[in-house]
């Protein structure tokens, strides 16, 4: 018989054998490049070595570098459960081996092996008598090992089956590291569509806010004339009356003259804040100064106030009468939600590298419809009130790149808490 013979009974089963493992690959390939989900490609990997060489139980083995494990990714056979929480150090076992090196190894008996390790076989009870072993490789970095053991024959592992481990071992590295980055790309994106949508909101409402403010100052500047006339006039009218009635009209206009003149007056104050002077401030001097303008409003409503803060030695990069500003109209603002008493809790701490504080109180808290639009001007529920506290709060907030949020229940109370960056080195 010639060699090459087409009827040499060798050769034919050489390509036979041969034409398995293309046609094995060949599907392998197609699967890795349309699969997006690894578990499946991982199983079908090895089912498919598995079948090919006839064997007992598989796993796959991946490297957590960080922590310096092999951890099983998956395990097949009758043992698989118990094989699963089991983890190798570099080094240990065949696969612990096998990764160290990148170098892929086949056992005919493990018995003579000194590098097998019986741990796996002590846990499950399996008894392991033959296998072979191949690196994960991706851009010549290691990142874990595939396995196959014992096969059902009887016989020991070949160079087929060597070759064929080998190039689905590429493949699979090439598909965990996808998935890898596929995962690490998923939750990047998740977290940034997060940010934008924060972002955007924030945008529409400083937006917003800027568009109202804008109104108010043209009404602002329209009424203040007038509204100072109409004051004056109401005076000078009233000194020269003596009917009571008609003095008892003359101070309605007066007095509803002087809430326009106070709601220009706030309007004024609101769009002063619209810029800040910075400068370093200790957060202790502002903290104290708008507590001391509080007490006496508090005290005459019997408002118990409780203090929390440790801020000694912070300090902010700060417009301070901004800053003393909008402490001031957050304790107002609690003050006045307690009309009979309760008690005003503030506290100050560092967080980070930021400055925590918060004004809670016991009052009468906030319905979840007004919190909707808190921080838009001229949202009251005060009868004396011009609604532009907190907008001018949130701009100062704003101006110094700070954030604040409300919690509150109705009939509870209310916590404002504001966070502003600390200045370096606080
Ligand atoms: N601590 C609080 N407790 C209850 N309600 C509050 C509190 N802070 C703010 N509010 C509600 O938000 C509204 C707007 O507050 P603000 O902008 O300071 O305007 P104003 O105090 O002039 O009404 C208040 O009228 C009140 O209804
Ligand atoms: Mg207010």
């Amino acid at each position: 018989m010639k060699r090459g013979d087409s009827s040499d009974p060798n050769r034919q089963s050489r390509e036979a054998l041969y034409r398995k493992e293309l046609s094995t690959i060949l599907r392998f390939g197609a699967l890795v490049s349309s699969s997006l989900n690894i578990e499946d490609v991982l199983d079908n990997a090895m089912t498919w070595a598995e079948e090919f060489m006839d064997a007992e139980a598989s796993s796959i083995y991946e490297l957590d570098e960080e922590n310096a494990l092999l951890f099983v990714r998956l395990a097949r056979g009758e043992k698989k459960e118990p094989v699963k929480g089991i983890t190798l150090k570099p080094g240990e076992g065949i696969a612990g081996y096998v990764v160290q090196t990148g170098k892929a190894m086949v056992v005919h008996d493990v018995t003579k092996e000194k590098r097998f390790s019986d741990k796996f076989d002590r846990i499950t009870g399996f008894k392991t008598r033959s296998m072979i072993c191949v690196p994960l490789i991706v851009r010549n970095h290691p990142i874990g090992a595939i396995q196959v053991i014992n096969k059902k024959s009887g016989k020991t592992f070949n160079r087929a089956d060597l070759e064929l481990l080998v190039s689905m071992s590429q493949l699979i590295a090439i598909a965990m590291e996808n998935a890898d980055l596929y995962r690490r790309m998923t939750e990047e994106i998740h977290s940034t569509t997060q940010q934008l949508k924060v972002t955007q909101e924030k945008l529409i409402r400083t937006e917003r806010l800027a568009a109202m403010g804008h109104l108010a100052q043209g009404v602002a500047h329209e009424i203040r004339n007038p509204v100072m006339t109409i004051g004056g006039f109401a005076q000078r009218i009233r000194n020269e009356l003596s009917d009571g009635k008609l003095m008892k009209y003359v101070d309605i206009i007066m007095e509803e003259t002087s809430r326009l003149e106070n709601l220009v007056k706030q309007i004024h104050e609101f769009l002063d804040v619209q810029t800040a002077a910075f400068r370093e401030q200790g957060v202790d001097s502002v903290m104290d100064e708008a507590l001391r303008r509080i007490k006496p409003r508090a005290d005459a409503q019997a408002v118990r106030l409780m203090t929390d803060v440790h801020v000694q030695g912070l300090s902010l990069l700060m417009d301070p009468a901004q800053i003393v500003k909008a402490l001031y109209n957050l304790l107002e603002n609690a003050v006045e939600s307690m009309p009979n008493g309760g008690t005003l809790t503030v506290t100050g701490q560092k967080e980070g590298t930021r400055l925590l504080i918060t004004v809670g109180d016991t009052g009468c808290g906030i319905s979840k419809k007004m919190l909707d639009s808190i921080y838009d001007p001229f949202v009251t529920s005060k009868t004396r009130g011009a609604g532009l506290g907190l907008t001018m709060v949130h701009q100062i907030v704003m101006n110094h790149r700070g954030e604040i949020k409300i919690a509150s229940a109705e009939n509870k109370g209310t916590v404002v808490s504001m966070r502003l960056p600390l200045h370096k080195g606080s």
